[in-house]
């Protein structure tokens, strides 16, 4: 069993997080002026429809104000994460596992079994609907912790519906298009917690990675930094702004959309001074679900991607390391 990062302070940085040389996150090269869209979700439709186009082709990434998810709410779900990473070790311990195929489950860096480099973050990763399902196996501390976090959930999935119906329309489909073709949408969380580390620019908090599920949305840290976006070969840093949600294309709306929206690169550093939380919501499509570009793009351009079902293109994700090109494979005629 690895041990988690959260249950104490480090003064150095571990050999088994080093990366090499060449694969670590020259911060000096990192671009501060370039910023992902932000959208506000109570313009008009036309309008937000448009910017949800440009943003999903040029960034693959965007904020969205205005979402109608509660200031109060994401302080709730920020506040209980923190006090369940502060929980005490032989409480985090009973939840502990390596098994990426565990539905609930407190684990360190991305999969341990697999890795010879380590990432500066413990994380608790979790299914979250339908609810009922997964709730009583979620953690039963800190107390108000399954209140708050199924609230969220429950927002979240209303949110990400109405996203992918707009990123459906953005793309010339039906609305209802997107939904319907990834069946009875899982969705899955991961709670970051990425603790003070002592040489940040050695290590990553997560390294580059695309995402293997249709759409997610982020709840960042409002204080503190540490996601970065990959924009025409440079990287790209996504501020903290308090109150909204950032949103991302994942690899399965990369092949739906035809290769029209890109699954982008992007990554977690850390830093020294603080540490950092973010909430990562997944909607994924059902496991059985056959995804294949939409039939009314591959008119306009030949399939580009062959189809597959999710429950093949996760097993594959999980059994590569994160840092690989996605799973998508090219369509052979
Ligand atoms: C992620 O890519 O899943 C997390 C990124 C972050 O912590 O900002
Ligand atoms: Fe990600």
């Amino acid at each position: 069993m690895a041990e988690l990062l959260s249950t104490k302070i480090h003064e150095t940085l571990p050999e088994k997080y080093v990366r090499p040389e060449t694969q670590r996150p020259l911060f000096s090269e990192v671009i501060t002026e370039t910023k992902i869209p932000i959208i506000d979700l109570k313009s008009p439709v036309d309008q937000t429809i448009s910017q949800i186009a440009h943003a999903c082709q040029s960034y693959g990434f965007f904020q969205v104000v205005n979402h109608g998810i509660p200031d109060e709410l994401l302080l709730k779900v920020m506040a209980i994460a923190i006090e369940f990473f502060r929980l005490p070790a032989e409480e985090k311990a009973k939840l502990y596992t390596d098994d990426p195929t565990k539905n609930v489950r407190l684990s360190t860096s991305f999969n341990v079994r697999r890795e010879t480099v380590h990432n500066w973050r413990d994380y608790l990763r979790m299914h979250c609907y339908p609810l009922e399902k997964f709730m009583p196996e979620w953690p039963s501390k800190p107390d108000l912790f399954k209140e708050v976090i199924s609230t969220y959930c429950k927002e979240v999935r209303q949110l990400g519906m109405k996203l992918l119906g707009a990123i459906s329309l953005s793309l010339g489909l039906e609305e209802d298009y997107i939904k319907e073709a990834l069946g009875e949408q899982e969705q899955h969380m991961a709670v970051n917690f990425y603790p003070q580390c002592p040489e940040p620019e050695l290590t990553y908090g997560l390294p580059a990675h695309t995402d293997p599920n249709a759409l997610t949305i982020l709840l960042q840290d409002p204080e503190v930094a540490g996601l970065h976006v990959l924009k025409d070969g440079n990287w790209i840093a996504v501020d903290p702004l308090p109150g909204a949600l950032v949103i991302n294309i994942g690899d399965q709306l990369q092949a739906l959309s035809n290769g029209r929206y890109k699954s982008v690169w992007h990554r977690a550093v850390v830093n020294s001074s603080k540490e950092r939380l973010s909430v990562a919501s997944f909607l994924c499509p059902s496991n059985s679900a056959l995804v294949s570009p939409a039939k009314k793009l591959t008119e306009i351009t030949p399939p580009v991607y062959r189809d597959y079902t999710y429950d093949e293109y996760y097993k594959k994700f999980w059994s590569r390391n994160l840092d690989q090109e996605h799973c998508l494979e090219l369509f052979k005629s």
